[in-house]
């Protein structure tokens, strides 16, 4: 059996499972169901200033019957006073000693901050996280996303924190911002132990068409929630990236949030630097019983690759994912269509004839497509609009000795790229040389 436990930047916990900071962790009946049931961590419903919450609050993106494909609030912190909260802490911790209680926080002044730290502390909370991600505005007292978006405020929060807190503190980052990284060097600069993302993708998800009010409705009206659920993977394991590989914010733990459902997602957000795992959306679909499929999951799939420990794969994929212009461009795929898993149904011939490269042809008499060579640029569209699975595969054509990138390419003067720092805002993107007719 493997080592499950992590130590993150000083917070221990049986296994890298923490529910999110939402309603899963609103209260500690909750946070003990989860325990019982294998979670090894909770971030806490964000506490500060109790607000009013509005009802209705959830909407979701309904996608070919897939109701919660992308999901949608507009909901803010706890609603709960303070002193019920800082309770059931002190009793969830009295239970459970050896798991993790993080203290989400959010509040205005530095005087609100180094006091509720102070109480969280007391209450036994073993380290805490800072809410700049909400991306509803105002209400929260202009915090929020708010403070991810102005890297100098958000330094001078973090360092107000740090100045009161002796518990491990991480700063949770909204992906509503260009450039994480600025956020996250500025938590460096403040001080902050780790990082944690994504807090909720700013959104509207859908407008009444009766009344034309956007979904959820309150009396008639509505605002931008933030998405998350399934739909947003693809983003949080972009902006994980991003923090994981960059030479200062890759150099602190952080905790990867967004979309995730299963012991597969666990596994992906680990391989990109990922040490510990946060999950919200799922748990209000499914209940708290899905830790169980992550767990076994995990542990077969480190049992199979010989890993011991956590740290035995964290960041593993993150060499694989390189800017673009070192792909290797003499790497060639074409499409196969396996006959004996065709329906017919021509969805491959049609994308590929309207949306792509006219690759597939019909032949009279036979309901299996076939593949013109010549024309097909191994895109992939047509194994990914096919209904089967495995039917359509990409074949490999070349014999993968040769390699050729981008960057080589540029190198021998074959094409007049520079790196332009300057151009790029100093963030290093690789700009085209403008071709000798714009020169003119
Ligand atoms: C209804 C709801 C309430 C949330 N409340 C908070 C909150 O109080 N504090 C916080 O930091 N994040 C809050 N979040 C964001 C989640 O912690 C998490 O970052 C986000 O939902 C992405 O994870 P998921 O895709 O697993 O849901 C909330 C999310 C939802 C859906």
């Amino acid at each position: 059996m493997p080592d499950l436990s992590i130590n993150f930047a000083g917070i221990k916990s049986p296994n890298p499972f923490w529910l999110a900071s939402a309603p899963p962790a609103n209260c500690g009946y909750q946070v003990m169901k989860a325990f019982d049931e294998g979670w090894g961590g909770a971030v806490w419903k964000t506490l500060g200033v109790p607000v009013v919450n509005v009802s209705s609050r959830y909407g979701s993106v309904n996608y070919r019957n897939t109701r919660m494909h992308g999901f949608n609030n507009i909901e803010l912190i706890t609603d709960r006073p303070l002193e019920d909260n800082l309770k059931e802490i002190e009793e969830v911790k009295k239970h459970f000693p050896d798991h993790a209680i993080i203290a989400s926080l959010m509040v205005e002044t530095k005087e609100q901050w180094h006091q509720i730290i102070k109480d969280c502390e007391n209450a036994g909370a073993d380290g805490f996280e800072l809410n700049f991600g909400c991306p509803h505005g105002m209400c929260e007292r202009g915090m929020g996303s708010a403070v991810s978006q102005e890297p100098d405020v958000l330094k001078t929060i973090v360092g107000w924190v740090m100045e009161a807190a002796t518990k491990p503190v991480i700063t949770k980052l909204s992906p509503n911002i260009s450039h994480i990284t600025d956020p996250g060097v500025a938590a460096i600069a403040g001080g902050t132990d780790a990082l944690s993302l994504i807090n909720t993708v700013k959104s509207i998800v859908g407008i009444n068409l009766d009344n034309y009010a956007p979904y959820p409705e309150v009396d008639g009206k509505g605002t931008n929630g933030g998405y998350c659920g399934p739909a947003v993977k693809p983003i949080a394991l972009h902006l994980l990236k991003d923090l994981a590989q960059h030479p200062e914010t890759g150099k602190l733990p952080i905790s990867g949030i967004g979309g995730i459902e299963s012991w597969r997602d666990v596994v992906e957000f680990i391989l990109l630097g990922a040490s510990s795992v946060q999950v919200c959306t799922a748990v209000m679909h499914y209940g708290f019983g899905i830790v169980r499929e992550m767990e076994s999951g995990l542990v077969q799939f480190m049992n199979d690759k010989g890993y011991n420990t956590i740290y035995d794969f964290v960041g593993k994929a993150l060499p694989n994912v390189v800017e673009w212009q070192d792909l290797n461009l003499k790497h060639k795929v074409i499409a196969e269509i396996n006959e004996d898993k065709c329906i017919g149904c021509e969805l491959c011939y049609i994308s590929c004839e309207d949306g792509a490269h006219q690759a597939i042809g019909l032949n009279e008499g036979s309901r299996v497509p076939y593949i013109i060579e010549e024309n097909c640029v191994g895109c992939n569209l047509c194994s990914l609009v096919c209904p089967v699975e495995d039917c359509i595969t990409m074949k490999k054509v070349d014999d993968g000795t040769e390699q050729l990138t981008w960057s080589e390419r540029t190198a021998a003067g074959d094409i007049p790229t520079t790196f332009n720092d300057e151009r790029a805002g100093g963030r290093g993107h690789w700009v085209p040389e403008p071709t000798a007719a714009l020169k003119k």
